[in-house]
Order: C-alpha cells, then structure tokens, then sequence
C-alpha cells in the first residue's frame, strides 16, 4: 500500500468508511462529451489505488449504461469499493432536455431490482434518492428504501438535494447516511438549511460538481464556445453568454492563489470544499468527476492541501458574485423549495 493513500472518513453514524475523496463516475458516459473507455477504465483501477473508495453512479447516467460500463470494476474489486448509485430521475425518451422525476413506491422497487441487475451486485451499498417527487411524502419514499434495507438489497441511504426539513423528516424514518448536493466555491446555497441539518443529524455530506463541473479548474471558459455540441453544459445559464464571461474573471484570485501553492485551481477549489465543510463541523466526502487517471491522481492530492484561514477568506465573496443559476430550472433542487 503506497503512502500516497487518501484518509478514510465515516459516512453518517453508522454508514460505510469510505476515502475522503470518492469518484464522480457520471462523466464516464454523459453528459461531458466523448469518452476514451479505456482511460476511464484506467481512472477507476487508479482512484482505487490511491485509497479512493467511493463511485457514484445513477441509473439515470446514460440511461443505464453507466452503471453497466462500471460493472466489471466493481466486480474485480467488490470488497473494496463502496457502489452508491440513485433512484427517481429519468430523462424524457422524447425530450432528452426534459426530466421525470419519480418516487412512487413501486417505481422505486422497479429502479433498484434494474440496478441490480445492471451492476451486477447483490447488495447497492449507498443507494440515494436523487431528486424529490412533491407529490410522495418524503416519509413514504424512505420507508420504501428502508424495507430494500431491510430486504438486504440495499445497505445505506442517501438523498439528493433535499432540503434541511425533508432531511429531518426522512432521518425520522431511517437513519440517512449522506445527503447529495452540489457544494463548491460557486454554488453554497446549502449552507443556508441543508449543511445545519445534516451536522445536528450526523449526516455525512457528499458534494456534488466540487469543481463547478469543471469550470473551476479553468479547463472551459464558455461553454458554447469550449464544449461539443450536446454537452450538458450547454444549458447551464452560468457557463454560457455573458454570466460566462463574468463568472471566467471570478476566478483570479482562485488562480493567484493556487500559484502561490503551487497548486492547481481544482485542487484549491477541491480544498475548499472539504475544509468549508470542516467550518461546518461536518463529515465531507466530495466527488469530483473526472475520466483520466492524471486528474485523478490530481484531485486526490487535494485532500492534503490546507488553506490558512486568510486564504478560506479571500475565495469567501466568490459564490455571492457568480451570475447565472446552477440549473436553468432550479425547482428540483432543495433551493428550489427553500
Ligand atoms: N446528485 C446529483 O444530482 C448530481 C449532479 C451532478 C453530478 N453528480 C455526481 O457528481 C460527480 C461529480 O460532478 P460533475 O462531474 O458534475 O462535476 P465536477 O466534478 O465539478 O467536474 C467534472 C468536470 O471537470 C473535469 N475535471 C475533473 N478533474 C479535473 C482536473 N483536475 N483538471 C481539469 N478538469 C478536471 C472533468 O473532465 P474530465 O472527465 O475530462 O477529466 C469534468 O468535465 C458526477 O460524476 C456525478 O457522479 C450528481
């Protein structure tokens, strides 16, 4: 075992030890434009490597094909991986820009038994809700998860982008071991109900898009111009047109300070993150996403870099100047119902 391994980190009270970074696997097969298989593949083999321990998946990624392209890796290391996919979301076969979201009780059931089958486990070690149905009580749709629990099908809970309240009422029902949502130096609106609820409750947060879903680390400027055609992006009002333009110059002193680190720009921002939650008095596992072992062996070294506090205060004002929404409909996010 390298000394380069990650620490380890609880997810909730009594969820699983998992590396303090995970892997946001997503991109592997959506949404970010073309993959190279085999250096995703790659990815995985070294993430594990290096002590990261949790993959995040849904089955809503490519309609399936995400978690069936993760299937063979965790089979080859099924004792050592941690596998949380997600229920509830799915994409309109007629309208790929429109979503359905769904927690009927018997869809629920439905999604775990494909997932199953599509990662070829016995057992989903996390399996989250990944976006709520209004229209189900929160309560029902974890007492649906809890009896996958107890039917041995599922190991631990997580829900995605809920508020602090439903997260209150869920823990009621089941003991919730991590709440997903995006968390990064452009997108805090969580830390206003979601991040005080999960630290009274013992939740462990697991944030999602750390990096801003790249544009953080500098890589795109604008995503009409940078990115292919289809790109999820795209449709992200704040990497496009003139919020932009205005959100690339709110990266400066991210950029300053990152040199004088020596340092990249995600892994201050990765830095960020965890070291904000620890403000918060939280337990953070956060997943940034990648599909080439470089930045994976980058991102992971950001769980080493401390920021002094001067430095926590510099990048404070960023996430209150960023223009444009993190979703162009932001009704099926927890602000949405704030
Ligand atoms: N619960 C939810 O609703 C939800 C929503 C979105 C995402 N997620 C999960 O969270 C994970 C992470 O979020 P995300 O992928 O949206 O965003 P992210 O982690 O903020 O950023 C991912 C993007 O950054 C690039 N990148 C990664 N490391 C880099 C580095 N060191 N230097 C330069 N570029 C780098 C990646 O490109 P390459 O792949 O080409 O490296 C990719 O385009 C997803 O994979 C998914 O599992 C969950």
């Amino acid at each position: 075992m390298s000394d380069s391994r990650i620490e380890k980190v609880r997810l909730g009270t009594d969820g699983p030890e998992v590396g303090a970074q995970g892997l946001g696997c997503m991109g592997m097969s959506f949404a970010y434009g073309p993959t190279d298989a085999d250096e995703a593949r790659a990815t995985l083999e070294r993430a594990l490597e290096l002590g990261i321990t949790l993959y995040d998946t849904a089955d809503a990624y490519a309609a399936g094909e995400n978690e069936k392209f993760l299937a063979p890796f965790f089979a080859a290391h099924r004792d050592e991986v941690v596998v949380a996919t997600k229920f509830a979301l799915a994409m309109d076969p007629h309208d790929p820009a429109k979503r359905i979201i769904n927690n009927e009780p018997a869809y629920i059931r439905q999604c775990a038994e494909d997932s199953l089958r599509r990662l070829e486990v016995d057992e989903i070690d996390l399996y989250y809700m990944h976006r709520r149905d209004v229209n189900v009580p929160i309560e029902e749709t974890v007492g649906v998860m809890a009896e996958l629990v107890r039917e041995g099908k599922v190991k631990h809970l997580g829900l995605s982008e809920v508020t602090g309240n439903e997260l209150r009422a869920a823990q009621a029902v089941h003991p919730i071991a991590a709440v997903q949502s995006e968390w990064s130096l452009f997108s805090r609106d969580i830390e206003a109900g979601v991040v005080p609820a999960a630290r009274e409750l013992g939740v462990a947060l697991v944030p999602y898009s750390p990096l801003g879903r790249g544009f953080l680390t500098g890589s795109f400027t604008s995503a009409e111009k940078d990115l292919t055609e289809g790109d999820f992006r795209r449709g992200q009002p704040r990497f496009n047109g003139d919020n932009a333009a205005a959100n690339a110059s709110l990266l400066d002193p991210v950029r300053k300070l990152a040199e004088g680190r020596n340092a990249t720009l995600g892994q201050v921002a990765l830095a960020w993150v965890q070291q904000r939650a620890q403000v918060h008095g939280l337990p953070v596992v956060p997943i940034p996403g990648t599909r080439r072992p470089a930045r994976v062996e980058e991102n992971a070294a950001a769980t080493r870099l401390l920021l002094t506090e001067s430095e926590m205060e510099l990048l404070e004002p960023i996430a209150g100047q960023v223009a444009g929404g993190r979703y162009a409909d932001m009704s099926f996010t927890s602000a949405g119902r704030e």
